[in-house]
């Protein structure tokens, strides 16, 4: 549906995605009343205390919050004017998150379709999936019927008496969510908007036909892969996996017997997805775990990709089996578009393509003005794409539309889920 605010020019967002390798964020500010955005300061270092997509030691992700956001701020210094950041939006892991695609049904007696029967339906779809030990992060209506009609896209203003809604709902565990908002809130910070991390990735590398027709985004990080699924601009479907880049360092340091930074080099100097011929006669220098320094093994390449190969495999049997049991299958299109850290080894594209079954391509967050070269890669699609999320999106956060939803006293119950929840 269109015709939501835009944010007004001159404000600011700031978005944070605590990764299991990354810890980021980016701070925007707005052009112009029509959406352009500048980056205008951008803090990143590795993470500490996190283990795929979860919080592990509070203290060491609440000090490597601060430290990213601290050099976000100071080369934002000019714009913030001196003003520490306060609010920012939490990029989700997908991990924590599962998806329902939930079927509403309103009366609308006759009359016209008003925003109001549309959210009327969305809160119908968050008290039916309502549960103690989750939080809705996303409630999407999709396609709408009119009085059977089907391929509906926006029903405002058509006369009918009933209409019917599909709508998606992202939900997150209650306990991964209180971890994420105590660390973001012990560094001073406020969360004032969440996005799931596939989505993200998936707003920052999609082009509006891939968005439209059909895609299914991976965005394989360090320790988790995430997946999205859009259909006819909307997403459909958000989950994810626990493995990711470092399953594969920990393999090749296994299994070339050498340290964990030794392995996180080699792998990304002379690791690819897919054995080609050459690599039979290549050979590669590996230092010896717990030898003296200097001490290196000469290992063809092959081998070393003998072990990526079956790891990134592995993954992608998992992303299948999880998109086969969504039940999607008339949504998922014929695209694959690949992200994340891990989505640099080479030969990915053809390895998912031949595991996938579909046409795979190579995702790189769309161009935010300001973003640094260093920050512009494919590491950094949640990230931009939490931005895109805030820009374009943002009326989809559930506790927007409660708050939007008479009768008020719904509102006052529930309506300030977002600060009391969490
Ligand atoms: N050139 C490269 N070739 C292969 N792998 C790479 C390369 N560069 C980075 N990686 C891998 O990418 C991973 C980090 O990716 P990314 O920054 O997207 O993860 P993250 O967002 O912190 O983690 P997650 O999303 O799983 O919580 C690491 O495992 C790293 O080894
Ligand atoms: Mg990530």
């Amino acid at each position: 549906m269109k015709h939501h605010k835009k944010l007004p020019k001159g404000s600011v967002v700031a978005a944070l995605d605590v990764g299991t390798s990354k810890t980021a964020c980016f701070i925007a500010r707005m052009l112009d009343d029509s959406g352009a955005m500048e980056v205008v300061g951008v803090g990143y270092q590795a993470s500490q205390g996190m283990k795929n997509g979860t919080i592990m030691d509070l203290e060491a992700v609440e000090s490597s919050i601060r430290k990213t956001v601290h050099s976000a701020e100071n080369m934002a210094a000019e714009v913030m004017k001196g003003y520490p950041l306060r609010d920012i939006v939490a990029v989700i892991p997908a991990v924590h998150c599962n998806t329902s695609f939930v079927p509403i049904d309103v009366q609308i007696s006759g009359q016209e379709v008003m925003e109001n029967d549309v959210r009327r339906a969305v809160v119908k779809a968050q008290q039916q999936t309502n549960r103690e030990e989750t939080e809705n992060i996303h409630t999407i209506p999709v396609g709408f019927t009119l009085d059977g009609k089907v391929g509906i896209s926006d029903p405002r203003g058509l006369f009918g008496k009933e209409m019917g809604v599909d709508i998606t709902i992202v939900q997150a565990g209650i306990l991964p969510l209180k971890n994420i908002t105590t660390s973001v809130e012990r560094s001073h910070l406020d969360i004032m908007g969440a996005c799931v991390s596939s989505y993200a990735s998936g707003l920052a590398c999609l082009v509006e036909d891939e968005l439209e027709l059909g895609s299914t985004v991976l965005d394989i990080g360090g320790g988790t892969t995430s997946i999205s699924v859009f259909y006819g601009g909307k997403l459909v479907y958000a989950g994810a996996i626990p493995l990711g880049g470092s399953h594969i360092t920990n393999d090749v340091a296994r299994g070339l017997n050498t340290p964990i930074n030794d392995a996180e080099r080699i792998k990304t100097l002379y690791g690819s997805a897919m054995a080609s011929s050459i690599d039979d006669t290549e050979m590669i220098d590996v230092p010896v775990l717990g030898e003296e320094p200097g001490t290196i093994n000469h290992v063809p390449r092959s081998m070393l990709i003998g072990i990526i190969q079956p790891r990134l495999e592995e993954i992608f049997e998992m992303v299948r089996a999880k998109l086969d049991e969504s039940g999607l299958l008339n949504y998922l299109g014929r695209n694959i578009i690949l992200t994340g850290g891990t989505s640099q080894l080479p030969g990915l594209r053809e390895l998912a393509q031949r595991y996938l079954n579909k046409q795979a391509r190579l995702g790189r967050p769309h161009q935010i003005k300001g973003i640094p070269d260093i920050t512009k890669g494919p590491e950094f699609a949640a990230i931009t794409g939490s931005l895109i999320y805030m820009r374009d999106r943002f009326h989809e956060q559930p506790h927007q539309v409660l708050m939007q939803t008479e009768p008020s006293n719904l509102v006052e119950r529930i309506g300030f889920w977002f600060k009391q929840n969490w």
